[in-house]
């Protein structure tokens, strides 16, 4: 009896995999990096911004002198090695750290990973945070070593802490561009700016391997092995969080929207609205910014993340001071502290969660969740086919989850601020061969925080609906009834289109 068989699968998926979320729960202008020259003194205009404006005015030895005088309350490379291992002495039941790669100079690229079983693969998100991408821009690396060491002394205690711990696997690169940071510069020891060392959508540049540089290439080895939800990196020059296209195909200063427009807006709020003052920004309505729109920028990290990894990214310009002194870093870290904490937890508190699994055997599927109306796809994971798809509040969204082999099946939902639980239950393609999308959308929009999709039946199918469901009625009559209300029904409510029998 194939049904019965679904049915006892069901009830394995419910014991085995009750969902873990809580339903209560400077980019810098050119066009191109130019591989030659000093990069910084090439900026200029559209970007002015990007550094304060007094450093124009100073030659390039006293503008280092300064910045030499100011690192000295700064961590060194090597303080920050030690930061990084001690933190990881200390919190080591809940993290741990690991290097991808080094700088032209050979400075290791540490990672601090913080989890409740770090290393380890769950169904559950990862962020990352990267800090330093510009040499002279190094309040990132140092709010990231105060955040690492603020969720570990708060991990059990404060709640937030706990979630992120407990629900997300955490990845820091305090420094992207160690040698930057020593030499005093924005780009690398090679002086290439790495925010526009990757391959971008519009343009045939940094398509060659062999002169990518190493830090790049680290990041991008990085993403071949962790699947990150989202993720941000750390700017200074500006007060303002900076969200996807950042180029346009024609090169003009445009808003240019990503599929995502929408989310990204939200996630860029996330930010803005729980930090100090950057919501209050006169420049940047809400604090935000579309990237294209302030100024277009070319082989940027943010897009390549989005487009290659299915990763959120943002650009954070956390400070108008590029390198303000020392002894603001603790104000700068009450500013951003929260902001930093709710973008991390936003990946479980907001947008649509969820398993895939096949109807036969309950096995995992790695399928992919795509939304009417956005042309962007989102894949389950390997091992436990749980999937992440962060998307801004709004009233009606049509899931769709869809695998080769199988019938693609879709719910119709109303997405509040809290994030919502879908599990897919795929069946097998039996008469059709291939995966079919279904073509029309007459959602029923339901406003719950959990629904899980066991069946949906094009009209064709209605006879056979019918069938299934006096099936299932009368399996009910011969199972024991309380476990199956108690497991089954009452923890479920079914997709659309189907009556209201189960
Ligand atoms: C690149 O830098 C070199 C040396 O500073 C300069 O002469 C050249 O004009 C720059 N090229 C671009 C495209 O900005
Ligand atoms: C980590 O250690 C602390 C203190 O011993 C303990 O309370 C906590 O449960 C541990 N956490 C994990 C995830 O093992
Ligand atoms: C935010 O606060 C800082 C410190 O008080 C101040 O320097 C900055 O101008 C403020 N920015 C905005 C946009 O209000
Ligand atoms: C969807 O995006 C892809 C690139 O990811 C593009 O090639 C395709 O034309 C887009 N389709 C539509 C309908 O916009
Ligand atoms: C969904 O339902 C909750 C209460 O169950 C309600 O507070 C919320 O406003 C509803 N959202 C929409 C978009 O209808
Ligand atoms: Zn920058």
């Amino acid at each position: 009896m194939h049904e019965a068989l679904t049915i006892f699968h069901i009830l394995f998926l419910f014991l085995n995999f009750s969902s873990v979320f809580l339903s209560s729960y400077a980019r810098g202008g050119l066009h191109q990096s130019n591989h030659s020259g000093y990069v910084d003194n090439n900026y200029g205009g559209s970007i002015r911004r990007l550094y304060a404006e007094k450093n124009f005015l100073v030659s390039e030895e006293e503008h280092f002198q300064k910045l030499e005088k100011l690192a000295q309350g700064y961590m060194s490379n090597s303080d920050l090695e030690k930061a990084i291992k001690a933190f990881n002495g200390r919190c080591s039941n809940i993290s741990r750290i690991y290097s991808i790669g080094e700088s032209v100079l050979g400075v290791p690229l540490w990672v601090m990973e913080i989890s409740d079983r770090p290393g380890e693969k769950e169904a559950e998100p990862a962020f990352k945070f990267i800090g330093n991408v510009h040499g002279d821009e190094p309040l990132g690396r140092e709010l990231l070593l105060l955040l690492a060491n603020w969720i570990c002394d708060n991990y059990m205690k404060d709640q937030l802490a706990t979630l992120i711990v407990d629900n997300i696997h955490l990845h820091i690169l305090p420094s992207m561009n160690p040698d930057g940071y020593s030499l005093r510069k924005r780009g690398n020891a090679n002086n290439i700016d790495l925010n526009r060392d990757f391959p971008d959508q519009f343009f045939p540049m940094n398509d060659d391997l062999d002169s990518r540089q190493p830090e790049t290439k680290a990041i991008m080895n990085w993403l071949e092995e962790i699947h990150f939800t989202a993720s941000a990196s750390l700017h200074g020059g500006a007060l303002v969080a900076n969200y996807p296209w950042d180029g346009t195909e024609d090169r003009k200063k445009n808003y240019y929207a990503c599929p995502d427009d929408e989310t990204f807006r939200f996630l860029a709020s996330v930010y803005s609205k729980s930090h100090h003052n950057m919501s209050l920004s006169k420049e940047f309505p809400k604090g935000i910014t579309n990237g294209a729109f302030w100024y277009p920028i070319y082989g940027g990290m943010q897009d390549w993340n989005y487009i290659h990894h299915g990763c959120f990214e943002l650009t954070l310009e956390i400070s108008d001071n590029k390198w303000p002194h020392a002894s603001e870093l603790p104000t700068l870290w009450e500013y951003n502290k929260m902001s930093m904490l709710n973008l991390v937890a936003s990946l479980v508190k907001t947008g649509i969660h969820g398993r895939i699994v096949s109807s036969d055997r309950g096995r995992p599927l790695p399928a992919t969740i795509t939304i009417r109306g956005i042309n962007y796809t989102i894949p389950a994971s390997k091992p436990f086919a749980d999937y992440h798809r962060l998307l801004a509040p709004r009233e009606k969204y049509e899931v769709i989850a869809t695998m080769p082999g199988y019938r693609s099946k879709s719910a119709c939902i109303v997405l509040g601020e809290a994030a919502m639980t879908i599990d897919f239950v795929l069946d097998p393609e039996t008469t059709h061969p291939g995966s079919q999308l279904i073509v029309d959308s007459d959602c029923y929009f339901e406003n719950k925080t959990s629904l899980k999709v066991l069946e949906l039946l094009p009209r064709a199918h209605l006879e056979l609906s019918i069938v299934l469901i006096l099936i299932l009625i009368f399996l009910c009559f011969l199972m024991n009834r309380k476990v199956i209300s108690n497991s089954l029904y009452q923890r479920q409510s079914i997709g659309p289109k189907r009556p209201a029998v189960i």
